[in-house]
C-alpha cells in the first residue's frame, strides 16, 4: 500500500530495470575519502542531483524521501577508485569478488517498495559494497547487513565509516537464515536473487513488513511480500537480473 501523502505528483515512465551481472573484477579500490553524512561534496553534487532527476525520478519513483536520500548518498564512496568517474551513471558497476554494487535506479525502486520509516530496523542481506545500506540507513534508525564474502564485508565496513553511516552493521555470513536473534525486523531487503523465497526470512518479518526480493533462476521477478494479521500477501512488481545468492540457497 503506497502512503500517498509522502509522493510528488511526477509522470510515470514505464521501463523494465535490468541489473547486470559483471563478472570480470579490477582492482580493489580505496574506500578512504570522507564525505560529511549531510554534505555531497560539490564536485559530485550536480551527477547525483541528474542522475535523480533524470534517471531515477523520470522512471517512477515517487517517494520525496527516497529522492532526496538517493541525492545526498554519496555513491563515488562505494565504487572502485578506477570507477569513481562513473559513480552517478545510473548502471551497476563491478566492485571485486565477481559481484556488482546495483543500478541506482533499481536502489532507489527497492527503497521505495520496503516503505522504510524512521524508527525502523531493517535487514539486508548481500551488503555488497555497502551503497543500499548507506542509503537506507539515512531513511531508518538501524540496517543490519548480512554478507556472504568477507573481503566485500570489510570493503563495506570502510565505505560505511567513509560515508559516515554509523547506524549500519554489516555481519559475515550466509543471509539465507536471516539473523533470527534480532527479527522480528520491520522490512527486509534482498539484493542477490535465490531460486527461490527463503523461508526463514518470512519468518522474520514483523507484522506489516515487507521482504523485498529477487527471486529466479537467470532473469528474475522482484517480488514484494507483506506479513499481515492474518497472513502473507505476495506481488510480483519487475523482472529484474542479479547476482545469485549463493551459500544454502544454492542447495536447496
Ligand atoms: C548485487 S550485490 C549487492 C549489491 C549491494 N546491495 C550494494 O549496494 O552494493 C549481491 C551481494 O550479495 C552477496 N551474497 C550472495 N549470496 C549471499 C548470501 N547467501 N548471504 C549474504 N550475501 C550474499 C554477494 O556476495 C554480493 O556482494
Amino acid at each position: 500500500m503506497l502512503r500517498s501523502g509522502r509522493y510528488a505528483r511526477i509522470p510515470l515512465v514505464t521501463a523494465i530495470p535490468l541489473v547486470a551481472t559483471l563478472v570480470l573484477a579490477p582492482a580493489p579500490g580505496s574506500f578512504t575519502e570522507s564525505s560529511g553524512k549531510d554534505e555531497m561534496p560539490a564536485a559530485w553534487k550536480e551527477s547525483s542531483r541528474l542522475m535523480v532527476e533524470e534517471q531515477i525520478a523520470a522512471r517512477g519513483v515517487k517517494d520525496l524521501r527516497v529522492l532526496e536520500t538517493m541525492r545526498e548518498t554519496p555513491r563515488h564512496l562505494f565504487v572502485p577508485d578506477a570507477l569513481r568517474a562513473y559513480a552517478y551513471e545510473d548502471r551497476p558497476l563491478r566492485i571485486g569478488s565477481r559481484q556488482t554494487i546495483s543500478q541506482p535506479y533499481i536502489v532507489a525502486a527497492m527503497t521505495e517498495l520496503l516503505e522504510p520509516e524512521p524508527d525502523d530496523v531493517i535487514l539486508e542481506i548481500g551488503t555488497g559494497s555497502g551503497y543500499q545500506a548507506a542509503v537506507l540507513s539515512r531513511l531508518v534508525k538501524t540496517v543490519i547487513s548480512v554478507e556472504i564474502l568477507p573481503e566485500l564485508a570489510r570493503g563495506a565496513r570502510e565505505a560505511l565509516r567513509a560515508a559516515h553511516a554509523d547506524n549500519v552493521e554489516v555481519l559475515t555470513g550466509d543471509g539465507y537464515r536471516g539473523v533470527p536473534e534480532r527479527a522480528p525486523f520491520a522490512g527486509i531487503i534482498v539484493t542477490a536473487a535465490p531460486p527461490e523465497v527463503p523461508p526463514p526470512l518470512v519468518e522474520q518479518l514483523a507484522v506489516g513488513a515487507r521482504l523485498v526480493i529477487p527471486v529466479g533462476e537467470g532473469f528474475q521477478q522482484l517480488l514484494v511480500l507483506e506479513r499481515t494479521e492474518t497472513g502473507l500477501s505476495r506481488r510480483s512488481v519487475l523482472p529484474v537480473r542479479f547476482v545469485p545468492m549463493t551459500g544454502e540457497a544454492q542447495n536447496r
